[in-house]
């Protein structure tokens, strides 16, 4: 990790004007054309009659995107999406290998080709559209540079448009109607039975391809929902501010990467790293203090209603509980251990208002000096909380004197919180006030070298490349539902979903590692997966802080803890094998620092039989294969419990039969054998 700063292994960018990497061609209707550097992707450009920019998309001859209109609109000025001319364009491609310092993916490549249209319009106004096409899909922004005739704006919309040849079908949530912060389930529709719809989207096309449209380097701009209008199209629909403005901004300004991902199979958008190669490099210089974790919290016990957040004879955050926790963390090699609901403000109805919390000013039952040393004598991480209830000026009020009293404390990761429909009373979370805020979180955290996992959050864009300290994020539906949910909690078909849509936008804390199926709570809610399909989570569901929810007790004498002790949270490569939507996946991912595999394969309420070829281990080698698969009898709603534990050798030429129970699950460490 320390020296794995993100570096440029190799770096090109040039101006070219070879036909045969990249081809524009300027004719009279004034069509530009750029191919992906693999020629398998096509962006064409044109200005309609009346000077409308346009572009299209297609991949491999089939098209993606039909032609789609490209502008914007402001408050009190005219708009700028139509009278421009073309004063100039440049073509660039780039070719550059950087590491990451923690992810799925030890090195990425960003080679694309570039176009930069430069654009005037009839009153004189400048914007460049800069298009990136890579083998992998397209990204494109728009960049107003410093200019006379424009300066400050209120952007009233964004008219960008994704026009599909189809109906395609959708899998998607909606926008701010079930809650604010993206916890909805993933459902498959047809296009034009959708309304307003968040991203990632994903598209499985009539043309067989699939297809995810999202955003990458989302700073000090409004979110982009897509709003579905008639003739299989959808446009950019930035979530407005309170006073109903969508965007504050000041020439020069550049909006985020629109993003469409292209892909032969579902596993070629999760693979994608289009995303992360439009976000810049990181501002973060030192970063040997940014680590991936395994974690136990004083968490679940509360959605369990076991103990309470406020105080009262169930405080779950006592100084006796969090040092049992500790020492049940150092026991089992975990890294660190959560603590909500040490603060005050807690008593009460925290979520109607979070002015109360104090985010320095522990609870008396919650010995902070003394619980710090403990934690350090057992050489074990204090996870720190902040809950806002969405009261941002407040957290920001407080925000230095956190950091820094946890950095104090010893304390390198904060899981912060934003329960509530709007931050403030009255701003979407994922509004430019939001983005905003959560902004300058991360930021200060990092100047107090604090990573984040960010709760209630905007969706995720990749800034984690440029934030390191960014390690991850809930919003989606996570484990917690299964406690208190009154649908009855996450179907297994949630999280062989998450993978294709909520996983596109960045690591998630989903929670995983239930091990005890027979709790009761008041609504009745359960974890509908087998014990195994929780194991194989692990894999499946990436992010670099993992927690062991359970209580700590459901952990003891259970062998296929072992999984969860040993499975790494970073990966040095990934690939997703045969996987459907919403039905299956395996996906298999090798260890950051060594040359172990590990595989996880989970199905929704069907049970399956799959045949997985084991093509991506090293030729030539033999591995050792512990695997943790479904047991007799297993069962997601009669008996989640069996798992059968099996050792084989095994090598590339292997094709293993793995049998998913309803609703379970498969998990294997493959270590080489010397
Ligand atoms: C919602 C978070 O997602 C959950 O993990 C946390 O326990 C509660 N808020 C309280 O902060």
């Amino acid at each position: 990790m320390q020296n794995s700063i993100m570096k440029n292994n190799l770096y090109r960018f040039c101006l070219i004007a070879l036909a045969s990497i990249l081809l524009i061609s300027c004719s009279a209707k004034k069509t530009y054309i750029v191919k992906s550097p693999g020629q398998n992707n096509e962006l064409i450009f044109n200005l309609t009659q009346s000077g409308q920019p346009q572009y299209r998309f297609s991949s491999n001859g089939k098209s993606v995107i039909e032609p789609s209109l490209l502008g914007f609109e402001f408050e009190g000025i005219r708009k700028m999406t139509e009278g421009f001319e073309v004063v100039a364009t440049e073509i660039n491609t780039a070719d550059t290998v950087w590491e990451q310092p923690w992810g799925e993916f030890k090195k990425i490549r960003d080679h694309h080709n570039e176009l930069i249209i430069h654009l005037k319009d009839g009153e004189g106004r400048l914007v460049d559209i800069i298009f990136r096409v890579f083998d992998d899909g397209l990204g494109f922004r728009y960049s107003f540079p410093k200019q006379p005739n424009l300066d400050k704006v209120k952007i009233s919309n964004e008219i960008t448009q994704f026009t599909f040849p189809f109906d395609n079908d959708v899998w998607s949530i909606p926008v701010h109607s079930d809650n604010s912060y993206y916890e909805s389930f993933y459902k498959k529709t047809p296009m034009s039975q959708t309304d307003t719809i968040n991203t990632p989207a994903t598209f499985e096309t009539k043309n067989n391809l699939f297809v995810a449209i999202h955003e990458a380097n989302l700073t000090d701009f409004a979110s982009m929902t897509l709003l579905k209008l008639p003739n299989n199209q959808y446009k950019s629909e930035l979530v407005p501010w309170a006073d109903g403005v969508k965007v504050y901004a000041q020439a020069p300004f550049d909006t985020p990467w629109r993003t469409v991902i292209v892909g032969k199979t579902p596993g070629d958008l999760v693979t994608s790293t289009l995303m992360l190669n439009l976000n810049e490099p990181s501002r973060i210089k030192d970063i040997s203090w940014i680590a991936p974790s395994k974690y136990i919290g004083i968490w679940w016990g509360m959605h369990l209603e076991k103990y309470t957040w406020g105080q009262g004879d169930k405080h779950g955050a006592t100084t006796k509980n969090t040092k049992e926790y500790l020492d049940f963390a150092a026991d089992n090699g975990l890294d660190g251990v959560l603590v909500e609901g040490w603060n005050q403000g807690w008593d009460g109805d925290w979520t109607a208002d979070g002015t109360a919390f104090s985010f320095v000013k522990p609870y008396p039952d919650f010995d902070l000096d003394e619980i710090s040393k403990y934690a350090a004598m057992k050489n074990v991480r204090l996870i720190g909380h902040h809950e806002t209830a969405g009261a941002a000026k407040h957290y920001e009020s407080q925000l230095d004197d956190a950091f820094k009293l946890y950095n104090k404390m010893g304390v390198n990761t904060v899981k912060t919180g934003y329960v509530n429909k709007y931050l403030d009373k009255k701003e979407w979370h994922d509004s430019q006030y939001g983005v905003r805020h959560y902004r300058k979180v991360i930021e200060t955290a990092a100047k107090y070298h604090i990573m984040i996992d960010n709760h209630e959050p905007v969706k995720g864009t990749g800034l984690q490349r440029t934030y390191p300290n960014f390690m991850t994020q809930e919003g989606g539906r996570g484990q917690e539902y299964n406690a208190w949910s009154a649908d009855g909690g996450n179907t297994p078909a949630h999280t062989v979903t998450l993978p294709f849509t909520r996983m596109l936008s960045g690591p998630m804390d989903y929670t995983p590692g239930n091990f005890d199926f027979d709790y009761k709570t008041a609504a009745g809610a359960k974890v509908l997966t087998t014990l195994a399909h929780q194991l194989a989570l692990y894999v499946v569901l990436f992010s670099p802080l993992q927690m062991a929810s359970d209580l700590p007790e459901n952990y003891v004498g259970k062998p296929e803890f072992k999984f969860i002790k040993e499975v790494p949270c970073i990966w040095s490569d990934t690939k997703v094998l045969d996987s459907k939507i919403g039905e299956y996946t395996t996906i298999v991912r090798k260890d950051w620092d060594g040359q172990n595999w590990y595989l996880g394969s989970i199905t929704n309420q069907d049970a399956r039989k799959l045949k997985v070829s084991l093509s991506f281990l090293d030729s030539g080698k033999s591995y050792k294969a512990e695997v943790y698969a479904d047991g007799d009898g297993a069962d997601y709603k009669t008996n989640p419990y069996p798992v059968s534990r099996s050792s084989k050798t095994v090598n590339s030429t292997t094709i293993l039969d793995i049998h998913l129970a309803a609703g379970g699950g498969t998990a294997i460490k493959f270590t080489p054998i010397p």
